[in-house]
């Protein structure tokens, strides 16, 4: 348990229509409503954003986008710019995951582009990292969170860092029900911690928020919330039901 305020993000990836994500937030409002000590994100698909935004509106659950561009505006069709998910009602956004690297072409230097334009407008970016099965059997974990860590944050400095989220994502445990064990968990997160510590002036890394994400469930939410380093999660499949992910948000 650290003294970092925690936070409980859903990431419900392409998952809901705009109707099906009304229903889920007004299901699941009441259910946190009396939660003060922790924030609480939601991340709909962009199509459902500003019905959900309205919803959240004026409660303690927080809306977040799933991606953005890093131009402010211009002919780049199908993207989505930091300035347009503002007025949307976002308060995060998530860059980087693991699937956008997978099936999109993201690179830590684009990560960092989208890092770098979502600051300026105030949203809080969850820059997500994580090694494979294949890099962590070869014992590149670290050294791939190093180059994840360092490239993703490149050319911004320490005043800009103040709400940045990391989301410690290990491939191999998103959406397979395999969690990394709680001190597989705590080992990488006291990692980039570090990592952070050695790359900006003193208390930026103490204050920085480190999820954990891959097959977070409500059973096993507790033992990582337990764990000095983890500051909260990001949950993918369980947040889908308001239920479950109440459950979770309420560790
Ligand atoms: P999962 O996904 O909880 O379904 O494993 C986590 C994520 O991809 O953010």
């Amino acid at each position: 348990m650290s003294a970092r305020r925690s936070l409980i993000a859903g990431n419900w990836k392409m998952y809901k229509t705009s109707a099906e994500a009304a229903d889920f937030a007004r299901r699941f409002v009441p259910l946190v409503s009396g939660l003060a000590d922790r924030d609480i994100m939601i991340a709909p698909p962009f199509t459902a954003l500003e019905t959900v935004a309205g919803i959240l509106k004026g409660t303690n659950v927080a809306l977040g986008a799933q991606n953005l561009f890093w131009e402010a505006e211009g002919a780049f069709t199908a993207e989505i710019s930091p300035k347009m998910l503002a007025a949307a009602g976002c308060r995060y956004v998530i860059i980087g995951h693991s699937e956008r690297r997978q099936f999109f072409g993201e690179t830590n230097d684009t990560v960092n582009r989208r890092v770098r334009a979502a600051l300026p407008v105030g949203l809080i970016p969850v820059m997500c990292v994580g090694e494979t099965e294949q890099e962590r059997e070869a014992g590149q974990t670290f050294s791939v969170l190093d180059k994840q860590v360092r490239k993703g944050l490149k050319n911004l400095v320490a005043n800009e860092l103040g709400t940045l989220v990391i989301a410690y994502e290990p491939v191999w445990a998103i959406g397979t029900g395999k969690t990394a064990t709680k001190e597989q968990a705590q080992t990488a997160h006291q990692f980039i911690r570090s990592l952070v510590a050695n790359l900006f002036p003193a208390g930026v890394a103490a204050a920085m928020r480190i999820l954990y994400g891959g097959s977070v469930k409500p059973e096993n939410i507790s033992e990582l919330m337990a764990m000095d380093d983890i500051d909260g999660a990001l949950v993918g499949g369980a947040s889908l039901n308001p239920e479950s992910f109440a459950k979770i948000v309420c560790y």
